[in-house]
C-alpha cells in the first residue's frame, strides 16, 4: 500500500565555492558565507502550503511566510529549505512542475519570492529550493509537445515505449493506482514512464539537451541569490533507456530496485562542474542509494557531486509497525555516523513532509509525555554530527492529526492506495489504522499559531483540517511559557552554535544494547560532551560508563533538575547534555 512516498521506505540493507560574490546584494552580508557553512547551519524544513495564509484562501503562501520572518529568526535556524513553489496542478502538492521558473499563482508572484528572499538574507538566514527534476509534471510545455508527436522536439525528453513494440517491460510506480509506471497514451500510440504519479512523467536524463534544461533552471534560481537545492527524488533520475527486465519490485523494494541506475553519478559531476561549483551553496541529495557504501560516491568530497545526503532508513525504523525498537535507531543512526567519520557528510531527521510527526512516532505525543518527548527528539537531532534538518512544526511538538475518513485525506499517495484497495476489497480498518499512523498528511497539517480559528494560519477553510489540539499545542501560547518546547528547541539551537563539538565532534554511542536509554559521546580535541536520553514514558536509571567524569554543568536538560552520582535517576523522556571533564 502506497501511503508514504515508496522512497522514503526503510532501505534494507543498510565545494568548491567561487561566490556569485559580483552581483551580491548588500542585504547578504550578514549572511554565513564560509566554506562549509552548510556543516555548520541548522536547516528548518517549511512547507509552504501549510505554514501561514496571507489572503483567505486557505492555502499557504509566500507573503505568509514573509509576515513570519521574524519568527524564523527569532529560532535561530541559519537556513531554510522550502518544499515546491514552482507552478504547479498539484496532483503532489508541488512535486509535479509545470514551469521550472514560475512561482504556482496559489502561492504568489515572483515579486513575492523576491521579497522574501531578501527578508531571509536580511536575517541571516539562508534560503534553499526544491529541485524537482526526476520527472516534471504532465503539465509542462515539454511534456505537451512531446505527446502531441512522435517527432515533437521535446520527445526525447521523457520515456516512451511505442505500442508496436507490445508491452513494455515491468515498471513499479509508487503512486498508480495500478502501481504501473506505464501509461498508454493514446494520441502517440506509445506509453510514457512515470515512477510516481501519472501527472509525473519521468525526464529522460539520458538526453544532454535535458540536462542542459536543468542546469539553466538552477542557474536561474541561483543567479538571483538563493543558497543551494535540495535534489528530490535524485537517486531515480538514472535509467537504462533500452528498459531490460527488473522483475519482482514492490513497494517495499521500489528505491532500491531503482536508485541506482547507470551514470548517475555522471550526472551529478556534471551537476557539479557546470554548475555548482560556480557559487558558494549548498546540495543535499533525498535518497542516498542502497547503502553506505554507495551514499559515500554522493558525497565524498574527492569526486565532486553534491555536500549531502538523507537516507531514509533512519526515518523508516518502525515504519510499519506500531511500535519501534530504540535499538535499532541506535543501530541505523550510529552505523550512518561511522560511514562519514573520515569524510563525506550527512543529514540528520526524524521527519518530514513524507512521514509521520516525530514525536507521534518516536516519542510518546499523550499529553503527559509529548513536551517531554518532543524535547528529547529535538536535542537528539541538535546534538548529532551531520546538519540538522528539523521539518517545521516540530519545535511545537506538533502531533500526528485525526482525520475522519478518506475524504479528509489529500496526498494522492493516500487517495491512490484507498482506490486500490476498493478495488481488492481489502480490509478497511486495517488500511485507516495504517493511515491514521502513517500519512504523509499527518505532517502538512496547517501550522499551529495560536488559539483563534483555524490556529490563525487562515481566516477562511484551510485547504486540509487543522489539528484540533491547537488549542493547546500552538506558537503564541508556548512563546510565553519559558518551558515550553519551543524555547527549548531555541536552547539546542543556540547550544549548537556556540559549540563546534556539537557539529563536528566524533561521535561514540555508548551502552547499545540498553533497549529504553540512547547515550552517545561527542568528543572535538579536548572538549567532550555526553548525551543521555530517556527514551521511555517511565522513570529510569542509567550508569555512568567508567571513566566518564561529568562536570557539575548540564549544558541542556528539559527538566528542572538533574539527580547525577554514579548514576543518572531519569525522568520520562529526560534529554540531557552534559560536559564531560
Ligand atoms: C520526494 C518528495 C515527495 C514526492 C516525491 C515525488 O520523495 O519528498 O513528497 O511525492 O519525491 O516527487
Ligand atoms: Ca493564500
Amino acid at each position: 500500500m502506497a501511503l508514504t512516498t515508496a522512497c522514503n521506505q526503510t532501505s534494507k540493507t543498510e565545494s568548491a565555492n567561487s561566490p556569485a560574490a559580483a552581483n551580491k546584494p548588500a542585504s547578504t552580508a550578514m549572511l554565513d558565507k564560509k566554506p562549509g557553512w552548510w556543516k555548520e547551519t541548522v536547516v528548518y524544513q517549511l512547507y509552504p502550503r501549510s505554514f501561514q495564509d496571507s489572503n483567505g484562501d486557505g492555502v499557504g503562501d509566500l507573503k505568509g511566510i514573509v509576515r513570519r520572518l521574524d519568527y524564523l529568526k527569532s529560532i535561530g535556524v541559519g537556513t531554510v529549505w522550502l518544499n515546491p513553489i514552482y507552478a504547479s496542478p498539484n496532483d503532489d502538492n508541488g512535486y509535479d512542475i509545470s514551469d521550472y521558473r514560475e512561482i504556482m499563482p496559489e502561492f504568489g508572484t515572483m515579486a513575492d519570492f523576491d521579497a522574501l528572499l531578501k527578508g531571509m538574507h536580511a536575517r541571516g538566514i539562508k534560503l534553499v529550493m526544491d529541485l524537482v527534476v526526476n520527472h516534471s509534471s504532465d503539465e509542462h510545455a515539454w511534456f505537451k509537445s512531446a505527446r502531441a508527436s512522435r517527432t515533437s522536439p521535446y520527445r526525447d525528453y521523457y520515456y516512451w515505449w511505442p505500442a508496436e513494440k507490445g508491452t513494455p517491460p515491468a515498471r513499479f510506480s509508487t503512486f498508480d493506482v495500478k502501481h504501473d509506471a506505464w501509461q498508454y497514451d493514446a494520441p502517440t500510440k506509445s506509453y510514457y514512464l512515470h515512477y510516481f504519479s501519472k501527472k509525473q512523467p519521468d525526464l529522460n536524463w539520458n538526453n544532454p539537451k535535458l540536462r542542459q534544461e536543468v542546469h539553466n533552471i538552477m542557474r536561474f534560481w541561483l543567479d538571483k541569490g538563493i543558497d543551494g537545492f535540495r535534489m528530490d527524488a535524485f537517486q531515480f533520475v538514472a535509467k537504462d533507456p533500452s528498459f531490460p527486465p527488473i522483475p519482482g519490485v514492490t513497494q517495499a523494494t521500489f528505491t532500491n530496485a531503482y536508485n541506482h541506475g547507470p551514470r548517475l553519478h555522471d550526472y551529478l559531476k556534471e551537476i557539479n562542474q557546470e554548475v555548482l561549483s560556480k557559487y558558494n551553496v549548498m546540495s543535499v541529495a533525498e535518497g542516498a542509494g542502497r547503502n553506505t557504501t554507495e551514499a559515500m560516491l554522493f558525497v565524498d568530497p574527492a569526486r565532486k557531486e553534491l555536500d549531502m545526503t538523507y537516507t531514509f532508513e533512519g526515518t523508516g525504523v518502525g515504519s510499519d509497525a506500531d511500535t519501534y525498537k530504540l535499538t535499532d535507531l541506535k543501530r541505523v543512526f550510529t552505523h550512518w555516523d561511522s560511514a562519514f567519520a573520515q569524510k563525506g557528510w550527512q543529514a540528520i531527521d526524524l521527519g518530514n513532509h513524507d512521514q509521520p510527526r516525530m514525536v507521534s512516532k518516536f516519542g510518546d505525543d499523550r499529553p503527559a509525555f509529548r513536551a517531554a518527548s518532543a524535547k528529547l527528539l529535538n536535542t537528539f537531532l541538535l546534538t548529532m554530527r551531520g546538519t540538522p534538518y528539523c521539518y517545521n512544526g516540530d519545535e511545537l511538538g506538533m502531533t500526528n492529526s485525526t482525520f475522519n475518513g478518506i475524504a479528509d485525506y489529500r496526498d494522492v499517495a493516500a487517495r491512490n492506495a484507498y482506490q486500490l484497495l476498493k478495488q481488492q476489497g481489502g480490509d478497511q480498518a486495517a488500511f485507516f489504522h495504517l493511515l491514521a499512523r502513517f500519512s504523509r498528511d499527518n505532517s502538512r497539517t496547517p501550522f499551529q499559531w495560536d488559539a483563534t480559528a483555524n490556529a490563525g494560519f487562515t481566516t477562511g477553510t484551510p485547504w486540509l483540517k487543522v489539528n484540533p489540539n491547537y488549542v493547546a499545542i500552538n506558537q503564541a501560547a508556548e512563546e510565553k511559557d519559558s518551558s515550553s518546547v519551543l524555547n527549548h528547541f531555541r536552547q539546542a539551537i543556540a547550544l549548537r552554535k556556540d559549540h563546534p563539538v556539537l557539529v563536528h565532534g566524533q561521535y561514540q554511542l555508548l551502552d547499545a544494547a540498553n533497549p529504553h536509554i540512547y547515550a552517545y559521546t561527542r568528543t572535538l580535541g579536548a572538549e567532550k560532551v555526553l548525551v543521555v536520553l530517556n527514551f521511555s514514558s517511565a522513570a529510569r536509571t542509567w550508569s555512568l560508563p567508567n571513566g566518564l567524569k561529568p562536570t557539575s554543568a548540564s549544558w541542556l536538560n528539559n527538566y528542572p533538575t538533574l539527580k547525577m552520582d554514579s548514576q543518572l535517576a531519569l525522568q520520562p523522556w529526560q534529554a540531557v547534555v552534559v560536559k564531560l571533564q
